[in-house]
């Protein structure tokens, strides 16, 4: 019954148990996945960066605070307005999905996405709609726990899709993106997990 909850939490944080404990767990455990993605993006201040699935809004402060001009986006409304506390308005936040990112095309230098993949039913509109917002030769940072570290908690069997690092390579490059890079990487709070580094080099945009 909790994990049923928490699944539903880390999904899209609601309500006082979104603000208060679900989105500082957040923060906790996947610290040191966004500071390899951190690192993976080499923002420069004055980049447009894309946060995407910004949680407790860890990363996107991390990025404010480089003098990046930060835009998050995610489903969650607690989750947006924490991440708009702590970063003092340094930052943009909207409400959306990355199946429909609120964002004009090829508006944005470099994108983050962590934690987030087990939420998509599908990679590939996400994927289409990251490659539609990066600018062409734009850098897209993937942050995602193994398949066998998502199995590894039971609650994951109410609604995580633990996607094998094939199936992600595969549906990143489908867009258009050029892999540079999966960094493996270990954290005793999510176990195994991947930073994976890839490039917009066949920007298409649909409207044109
Ligand atoms: C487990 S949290 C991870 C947050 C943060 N990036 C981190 O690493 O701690 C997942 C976040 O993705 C958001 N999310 C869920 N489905 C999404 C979707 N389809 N598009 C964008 N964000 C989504 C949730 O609301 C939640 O804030």
């Amino acid at each position: 019954m909790f994990r049923r909850f928490l699944a539903a939490q880390f999904a899209r944080p609601q309500g006082a148990a979104g603000r208060f404990l679900v989105a500082p767990l957040l923060d906790w455990t996947g610290g040191p996945m966004m500071e390899a993605a951190f690192a993976a993006l080499d923002p420069r201040a004055g980049e447009a960066i894309l946060d995407l699935g910004v949680g407790g809004g860890a990363l996107s402060r991390r990025l404010a605070g480089a003098g990046v001009v930060v835009t998050g986006v995610d489903p969650s409304d607690i989750a947006i307005a924490r991440a708009q506390r702590r970063t003092g308005g340094k930052a943009t936040f909207l409400e959306g999905r990355g199946e429909a990112i609120p964002l004009p095309f090829a508006s944005m230098d470099k994108a983050a996405s962590v934690n987030t993949v087990y939420f998509w039913p599908a990679l590939a509109p996400v994927m289409a709609e990251l490659a539609r917002v990066l600018r062409p030769g734009g850098r897209l940072v993937l942050g995602f726990q193994t398949a066998s570290s998502v199995r590894a908690w039971p609650g994951h069997v109410h609604g995580f899709h633990a996607w094998e690092d094939e199936a992600i390579a595969q549906a990143v490059e489908a867009a258009g993106f050029a892999i540079r890079e999966i960094r493996p990487g270990h954290s005793a709070r999510v176990g195994d997990y991947r930073t994976l580094i890839a490039l917009g080099v066949a920007p298409w945009n649909p409207k044109a």
